[in-house]
């Protein structure tokens, strides 16, 4: 008999989207888990994250169009965010009203650096067209 543990890591398995499948979610607005007013467990748990600091650099993997990215940036935090859909970072500048610039990722073939044009609180947001695999 398998341990509880043992189907836990298998459910999981079953749920792990491809890069084509977010990819396609991005592309049919298939969006549901997006929070258009931000993720309330950060807005309840920011002053253990922040512990009084300022200037942090803050990164969101996997960020799609988090709109705590411009929340933090906005509080001068310098924040980058990476995620496989350039959809989503077109998504997040246009939502927020954000001028950006395009560049090549040194290094990173077909990747894309998408960067805010007028610095807001340091704010820089990434989105690597290709993902690596783990
Ligand atoms: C559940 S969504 C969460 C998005 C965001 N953190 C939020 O709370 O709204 C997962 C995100 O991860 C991105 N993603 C999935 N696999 C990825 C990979 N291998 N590399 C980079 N981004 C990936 C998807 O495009 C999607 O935007």
């Amino acid at each position: 008999m398998e341990a509880p543990e043992g189907r836990g890591i298998e459910a999981q398995r079953q749920r792990v989207l491809s890069v084509e499948e977010w990819l396609r979610k991005w592309s049919a607005g298939a969006t549901a888990f997006h929070k258009e007013h931000g993720h309330p467990l950060l807005q309840k748990h920011l002053d253990l994250l922040v512990d009084g600091r300022s200037g942090l650099r803050i990164f969101f993997p996997l960020c799609g169009k988090a709109v705590d990215m411009k929340w933090l940036a906005d509080m001068g935090h310098s924040v980058v965010g990476v995620d496989v859909s350039e959809q989503a970072l077109k998504e997040f500048f246009a939502d927020q009203n954000l001028p950006y610039c395009e560049e090549p990722v040194p290094g990173i073939s077909g990747a894309k650096k998408l960067q805010l044009k007028v610095t807001v609180g340091n704010a820089e947001y990434s989105s690597t067209t290709h993902a690596t695999e783990s």
